[in-house]
């Protein structure tokens, strides 16, 4: 399962594997700084691996389109930029201690550097967009930026230690702080290659299904995987009291409410509290629960990729939506 799983996604990335190692030349050469302390945490970050998929998303639907140039290289760098500077100051916000398998930049480091190098690495975004100069993918990509950012703080408000929060609501914030960069750099790719305004927001659209399903399924993995597999700590979300679509759903219906209000809505964790949690899931089948909601994301992204030219990469472009809800990293 997981070999198929692997093979799947390294056959998918293969073919982004020459505009992907340009990218990283060029994100290389925008690390060199006079603070000593920004190539330090931006290599510790970026050397460390990372799956690539926003830009793999972007190249492999300029190509899809037919896109002959070099444009998709620095906007490629340039959503792997913005995507970067979030994990950065998304650690911080979560008290995460691992991320691709190693420490994070706060734990290694510390808050302030995360947040200093995090934005080092958003202004670096900005000025590859400002080279490429295309107001209307400047427009697209900024717009992204400020909603991941709202997304976080929404999350930050209405997500923690809140078992009110519906369903409808955590869409909204995944939508915000996840899907957006996947949908952006979709429909950049597009708009690069000449798609029509049609398919360029058809390829927007594959982007947020695609970057629905992929954070609900980052959701459940955060209780299910394990941190070698996915290069981060499992239980952060439940540690943080962070209301995700397995609570929403294992709290609904349950006879086990005192418990949840406890954990999340008063913060107060005890030894085992995990485990209860993991027993509750199962107990309401949550997980496919969530993969059932997870499907009808990935239909959409299905479809609204129908109207692509048919060929192989967009055949590849399917495979990673498949890979998007049967990984576990
Ligand atoms: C992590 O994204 C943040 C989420 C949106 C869940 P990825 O799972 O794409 O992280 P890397 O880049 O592969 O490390
Ligand atoms: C995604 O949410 C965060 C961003 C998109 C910035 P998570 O907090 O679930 O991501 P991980 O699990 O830390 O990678
Ligand atoms: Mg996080
Ligand atoms: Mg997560």
């Amino acid at each position: 399962m997981r070999l198929n799983q692997l093979n799947s996604f390294y056959k998918i990335k293969n073919l982004a594997k020459n505009d992907l190692s340009l990218m990283d030349e060029v994100i290389k050469s925008r690390l060199l700084s006079k603070a000593e302390l920004i190539q330090d945490v931006s290599y510790h970050i970026i050397n460390s691996g990372g799956k690539r998929l926003r830009p793999i998303l972007l190249i492999l639907i300029a190509k899809l389109f037919g896109y002959i140039g070099n444009r998709h290289i620095n906007l490629a760098a340039t959503v792997e930029f913005i995507h970067t500077a979030t994990l950065l100051h998304d650690d911080v916000v979560d008290h995460s201690n691992t991320r691709r398998g190693k420490p994070t930049a706060n734990l290694f480091w510390d808050n302030k550097s995360s947040i200093l190098v995090g934005d080092f690495l958003f202004s670096q975004s900005f000025l590859l967009m400002a080279e490429d100069g295309d107001s209307k993918i400047l427009g697209i990509l900024s717009k992204a930026a400020s909603i991941i950012a709202e997304g976080e703080v929404k999350q930050l408000t209405a997500s923690i230690a809140n078992l009110h929060l519906s369903i409808d609501e955590y869409l909204q914030v995944i939508s915000a702080k996840t899907a957006e960069l996947f949908a952006a750099s979709c429909q950049v790719g597009a708009i690069i290659a000449g798609a029509s305004v049609k398919n360029q927001q058809a390829m927007y659209d594959f982007g947020l299904n695609l970057g629905i399903s992929f954070q609900i399924i980052d959701d459940i993995l955060d209780y299910t995987s394990n941190s070698k597999t996915i290069g981060k700590d499992i239980g952060d979300d439940f540690k943080e009291s962070k209301v995700t679509l397995p609570i929403i759903l294992a709290y609904k219906n349950s006879n086990e409410k005192e418990f949840w209000e406890r954990v999340i809505n008063d913060k107060n964790q005890r030894e085992g509290d995990f485990q209860l949690a993991l027993e509750y899931f199962n107990k309401y089948e949550v997980v496919p629960h969530c993969l059932k909601l997870t499907k009808e994301f990935l239909k959409k992204a299905k479809l609204a990729i129908s109207t692509a030219p048919n060929n192989e990469i967009r055949s590849s472009l399917i495979d990673l939506l498949e890979f998007s809800i049967n990984r576990e990293f």
